[in-house]
């Protein structure tokens, strides 16, 4: 274990935001992140501690003036499987698209809709990653995380983690208090396809595929993606900025008559999640370019870095569009991204 002082964080965060971080370890097994976890609490306790992963949902306004730990634990095992499920085990520090294409070979199914997301294994349950029609809480059978005050490896059983839209208990009650581990999926050896959402199967009609199957749709997802999402290595980025807000039946149906455009989703608990990628373009944003940074022209709710902006002029931005979204349809957007 390696620690290094006042390292650009530049190729470590997928805005490539080029900040320096006062303390900077990698880890790549259980004994270093053990051996850290002492030399943090007797070195740098009064540093705060940031745990990076893939850095694909975090926008950095400055340097950060503690200690980065970067998870490179790797490994993909099986721990179990009987004639329906394959419980397989995959380590933090595994890319999630290397994962997600392992799976689809092996013909194991329940992530294929999770194609092309970027980041790494352990962070996918702390923002319980999402897209079309699929949660990743949906395949999490439990996980392993390290206690940062105790050192002690704990499984967390999926209940345990509290999963919600782009939420787990990893954000809230125990923000900053575990790392990570390992994931353990349990995936479907007999497929069960969910092709319904968004445009997978105009997509797959479009490839001539007739009767889908689990590599079909990690193609059609990733085509879908291609086109909407900017790739990381080409425009910096973070995937979606902000998150879909949900609003009460009543405060919905006023929007409805007031913007009778507006695109949302029943819940089932009767609330309405409000497409935030609406709201955002209705207010022209969409395709705006802001200096060095902007809104990109296919998907409202993903900024960009064209290349050399800052942190802050991108925070700004972001502020900015909340401030008009606000003013026009009196919802408050939230940000996914992670902001320092
Ligand atoms: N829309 C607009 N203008 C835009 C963008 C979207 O009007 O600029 C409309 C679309 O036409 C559509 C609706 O908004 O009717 C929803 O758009 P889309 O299906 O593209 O999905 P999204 O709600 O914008 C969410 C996730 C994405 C995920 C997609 C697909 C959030 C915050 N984002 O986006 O996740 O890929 O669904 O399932 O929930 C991410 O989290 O980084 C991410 C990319």
């Amino acid at each position: 274990m390696e620690i290094r002082k006042n390292i650009s964080l530049k190729q470590y965060n997928t805005f490539g935001i080029d900040v320096n971080a006062n303390v900077f370890v990698e880890v790549a097994s259980l004994y270093d992140i053990k051996e850290f976890l002492t030399v943090y609490r007797t070195k740098f306790s009064s540093l705060p501690l940031l745990l990076l992963g893939g850095g694909s949902n975090m926008l950095f306004t400055k340097n950060f003036e503690g200690v980065v730990l970067k998870i490179n634990t790797k490994g993909i095992d099986i721990i179990d499987e009987n004639s329906e499920n394959i419980f397989v085990k995959a380590y933090s520090g595994e890319v999630w698209e290397t994962f997600v294409e392992y799976c689809i070979d092996k013909g194991w199914s329940g992530i294929e809709n999770l194609s092309l997301i970027p980041g790494n294994v352990g962070s996918c349950p702390v923002q319980n990653i999402g897209a079309y029609g699929v949660e990743v809480k949906d395949v999490i059978f439990e996980l392993e995380a390290i206690n940062i005050h105790t050192g002690n490896v704990e499984i967390f059983q999926n209940k345990a983690c509290n999963f919600d839209y782009r939420d787990s208990i990893f954000k809230k009650e125990l923000k900053n208090q575990y790392i990570i581990y390992s994931v353990v999926f349990q995936l479907n050896k007999k497929p069960i396809f969910k092709t319904q959402y968004g445009a997978i199967e105009d997509e797959l009609k479009a490839m001539s595929v007739t009767t889908p199957d689990i590599k079909s749709i990690g193609k059609a997802v990733s085509a879908i993606r291609r086109k909407k999402l900017p790739d990381t290595k080409e425009m910096g980025n973070a995937g979606s900025f902000f998150k879909n807000p949900n609003v009460s039946p009543v405060f919905f149906k006023e929007l409805k008559l007031k913007f009778p455009k507006i695109i949302a989703y029943k819940l089932p608990d009767g609330r309405y999640k409000l497409a935030a990628g609406y709201l955002i373009e209705a207010c022209d944003w969409k395709g705006k370019r802001v200096g060095e940074c902007g809104v990109h022209e296919k998907q409202s709710l993903v900024l960009v870095n064209y290349g050399k902006a800052s942190g802050k002029a991108i925070a700004d931005l972001a502020s900015n569009i909340q401030n008009s979204v606000f003013q026009k349809f009196h919802v408050n957007l939230e940000t996914e991204v992670n902001i320092f």
